[in-house]
């Protein structure tokens, strides 16, 4: 492989990314997760069992690989912690686990915020995952948030907690009409936490740059997805942090020079968790076929997610704003059976084809998507399909023309949840 890959989702998040940074992460020797945080719920099925992961990178399930928790991330100790012993109990070490010490806190009254923002929102809330993700980054932003290397420094703790507590505190119950936090509990909890990640925190931009150095191979496991990007998104329907190969760079400590390849996570249709435009969503019984046969409900939230055809002007989007160079096409067992398949193109907007996401989204509600018709084929087809050339005659059109009109290979197919479905196309 080559030294440096990066695996970025190309949609709005769970086209299987956990399952293809497992898979690829057989030959690599340091896997990071750079931005977002247990917003994510990356499924990784492997050993007769499902792995959750929601910020511990999906190369965990190996012994011998370095896992790293990059700067990039915000990071809710209680979750990371209750992630680490869930792990444990089923027998995975998680002895290489390293913790950026420079990575930003999520802080219980973020969560708190978080969700009495989405309440306060009402019609036009956002449809957050409701972990605090965005109040957190607006902490970073605004240069008043507390950092793991917090932590493990009481002194440094209380004076920053002290500059922050109040403010928090008088909005959340002035605005919110919540309970005020006490500052001796949340100090002591955050202390305890410190005390029981210690052993993972490091100075992993120095850890990552020396594996580098040393040849090792690395991956970088993006977490959401292009069209979740605070800019390159539908915004405000996104995430808070860039899950872009950019973001990826800024929030693992390396140079975007080193980045040799990147590969572009594409689910064979499109599905949406939360609010937002979705230009080929299928609201209809298609819709809810793909749901039942996709098992399409998050990870993180178990709401049920909202489905449609596979989308090329945003495919194509990706291609453009990551550098994509090969693809990794996932779940095209779930369109087997049936009959007719669509893809979009383009969007039709007063008389004109658009190919790339328009900005506003007035006019992305408003887009027309213009449809290529696919013939479809059975279970049993792909269920029997072991490489590229066994797969049925209709699939590798699907799979060409996605080739054709991204620019992009496709590299790995996907053909079921467990590590071991999956085609690789040379
Ligand atoms: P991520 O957030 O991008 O890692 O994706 P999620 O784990 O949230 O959602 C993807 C879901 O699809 C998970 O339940 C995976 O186990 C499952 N999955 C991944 N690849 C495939 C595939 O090729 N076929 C099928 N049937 N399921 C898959
Ligand atoms: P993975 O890594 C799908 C969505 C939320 C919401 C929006 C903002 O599993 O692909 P946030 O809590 O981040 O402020 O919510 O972003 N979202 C995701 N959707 N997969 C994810 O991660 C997501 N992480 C956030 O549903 O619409
Ligand atoms: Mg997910």
């Amino acid at each position: 492989m080559q030294q440096i890959r990066a695996i970025v989702g190309t949609q709005w998040g769970d086209e299987g990314k956990g399952k293809i940074v497992d898979f690829l992460a057989k030959e690599a020797d340091v896997v990071v997760r750079a931005q977002g945080g247990n917003n994510a719920g990356h499924t990784v099925e492997a050993f007769g069992k499902v792995f959750k992961l929601h910020l511990i990178p999906s190369g965990i399930l190996y012994k011998d690989k370095l896992n790293i928790i990059g700067n990039g991330v915000v990071i809710d100790p209680e979750s990371l912690i209750q992630e680490i012993e869930n792990l444990q109990k089923e027998g995975i070490s998680t002895e290489n686990l390293k913790i950026s010490d420079r990575a930003h806190l999520v802080m219980p009254y973020h969560k708190i915020l978080d969700e009495e923002q989405e309440r306060q929102r009402g019609e036009d809330s956002l449809g957050t995952t409701k972990r605090g993700i965005g109040p957190a980054y607006t902490d970073k932003t605004e240069r008043t948030n507390l950092r793991v290397c917090d932590m493990l420094d009481e002194e440094e703790f209380v004076q920053k907690l002290r500059n922050v507590y109040e403010r928090k505190n008088v909005i959340l119950t002035n605005v919110y009409h919540k309970i005020p936090m006490k500052f001796g509990e949340l100090l002591e909890q955050f202390m305890r936490y410190g005390e029981i990640l210690k052993p993972y925190i490091t100075d992993t931009i120095k850890l990552l740059n020396d594996s580098i150095k040393a040849g090792k191979k690395v991956l970088l496991e993006g977490a959401q997805a292009t069209m979740l990007d605070l800019d390159y998104g539908t915004y405000p329907y996104v995430t808070s942090s860039h899950p872009t190969v950019g973001g990826f760079c800024i929030g693992a400590g390396i140079a975007p020079k080193y980045i040799q390849e990147v590969v572009g996570v594409v689910k064979a249709y499109t599905t949406r968790v939360g609010k937002g435009p979705f230009p080929t969503e299928l609201l209809d019984k298609m819709g809810d076929i793909i749901r039942e046969k996709g098992r399409e409900y998050g990870t993180t939230t178990g709401r049920p997610r909202r489905c449609g055809w596979l989308d090329l002007v945003v495919v194509r989007y990706a291609v453009l704003i990551n550098g994509i160079d090969r693809i990794a096409l996932t779940k095209l067992d779930t369109l087997s059976g049936i009959p007719k398949l669509k893809i979009c193109t383009g969007y039709r907007y007063e008389g004109k084809v658009l190919e790339l996401f328009p900005a506003s989204l007035r006019v992305a509600m408003e887009c027309e998507p213009v449809y290529e018709e696919f013939e479809g084929w059975s279970e049993e087809e792909i269920k029997s399909a072991k490489d590229y050339d066994s797969l049925p005659k209709n699939a590798k059109k699907y799979i060409e023309f996605i080739e054709k009109e991204t620019g992009a290979k496709v590299w790995l197919i996907g053909t079921g949840p467990s590590r071991e479905d999956i085609i690789v196309k040379e």
